[in-house]
């Protein structure tokens, strides 16, 4: 049972701020865990703490049960994968991926088994006489990988490995990671700073920001439901439209309005957390998604309809992004892939307000 837990963690390097402050994380054992966030966010140094390449300055690490803060790195039994793979020129795929095995007087015939296993789960067995420099980026990758497969260690953590491929060959091998781990089930930690990659490989996400854990939930969860105005513009892609405005009270209905052409009705479940705003500033949020084209939405509610200005159309094959503008603000719309609005014309949106996000403009935090 390889659980990881980090208690009240902190780093900071010699007279410098805290890098990672005060992170508090439980993995659970088999569980794919991505740990998100901007450069410099201290995700790597939170691996590193992790792998006892780091020393933490505060808190305690625990793997498997077992305090391992005094723990030297070599027996952490973790193996981890680095963005620069970090393989040796001079020695084979064979010998890369055994040399671990090898240090640690494996028999020879067990080392041979587990590198053959290793590299036919990675579709490398017919380039293990290779060395580095005459293998593409994509097969050093997955020599990297395999060197840590043949472990056979209580945890995986992978630190952006894939960063240095091209966009088609990150998200096969995105994909082939994913596969990796539903096949070994074994407790795995990925740093990146792609959200997609985020999204579609974690059982769970921990987003990051200035060294501290924002959110850590199911990637759906966190979507759907974003802590704060952070987590809200990092995890989807466009990201999340936001508008500054007000709230506004006519009729006894409440209507987000942004000073310029969006006024739109706010749904009553939301009127009671909405209320303390009441002719206050807020800050409203909704997803491109979220918002269609009123030529192509059978029943609009003209509450929640806006004629804004259409300043340009990207078509990306199975969708459209709308580029728009309110007078005060741009925003984006993904709409259906044959969706063709005039350019530099007004057009007809609706706002899906049950699906509208709003958020506390000073402190930035989640109202609904
Ligand atoms: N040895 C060091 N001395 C001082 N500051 C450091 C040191 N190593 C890292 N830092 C700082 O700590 C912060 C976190 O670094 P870290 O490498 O963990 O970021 P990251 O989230 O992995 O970023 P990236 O996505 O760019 O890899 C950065 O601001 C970095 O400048
Ligand atoms: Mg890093």
């Amino acid at each position: 049972m390889a659980q990881v837990s980090l208690k009240n963690v902190s780093k900071a390097y010699k007279g410098g701020v805290k890098v990672v402050n005060s992170v508090n994380l439980g993995i659970e054992n088999k569980e794919f865990l991505v740990l998100v966030g901007p450069s410099g966010c201290g995700k790597s140094t939170t691996l590193r703490i992790i792998a006892g390449l780091e020393e933490a300055s505060e808190g305690d690490v625990y793997i498997a049960d077992k305090k391992v803060n005094d723990v030297p790195a070599k027996d952490r039994d973790v193996a981890m994968v680095f963005q620069t793979y970090a393989l040796y020129p001079h020695m084979s795929a064979f010998e890369n991926m055994s040399f671990g095995l090898r240090l640690r007087k494996y028999p020879k015939s067990e080392i041979t088994r587990r590198v053959n296993e290793a590299a036919d789960v990675l579709g490398i067995r017919h380039l293990l006489g290779r060395r580095p420099a005459e293998l593409s980026g994509g097969e050093r990758q997955r020599v990297a990988v395999g060197r840590a497969i043949v472990r056979k260690p209580l945890v995986f953590l992978f630190d952006e490995p894939l960063s240095n491929l091209d966009a088609k060959l990150r998200v096969q091998m995105r994909t082939e990671i994913h596969k990796l781990h539903i096949r070994l089930q074994t407790t795995m930690i990925y740093v990146t700073h792609d959200q997609v990659e985020a999204m579609t490989m974690g059982d769970r996400i921990a987003v990051m920001k200035d060294g501290l854990i924002h959110q850590i939930d199911t990637p759906m969860n966190i979507y759907d439901h974003p802590k704060n105005k952070f987590v809200a513009s990092f995890i989807g892609s466009p990201p999340m439209n936001f508008m500054d405005g007000r709230i506004i009270k006519k009729d006894s209905k409440l209507y987000f309005d942004d000073g310029s052409r969006i006024k739109v009705k706010i749904v009553e479940e939301m009127f009671p957390k909405l209320m303390p705003y009441l002719d206050g500033e807020i800050t409203f949020g909704i997803r491109a998604e979220d918002i269609y084209d009123k030529l192509f939405v059978s029943v609009a509610p003209p509450e929640n309809v806006v004629r804004v200005h259409c300043e340009v159309f990207e078509p990306m094959g199975s969708e459209v992004y709308l580029y728009l503008n309110s007078g005060k603000h741009t925003f984006i719309a993904r709409v259906g892939a044959h969706d063709r609005p005039q350019i530099n014309q007004d057009i007809d949106l609706v706002f899906d307000m049950s699906k509208v996000h709003f958020f506390d403009k000073n402190t930035e935090e989640t109202i609904i």
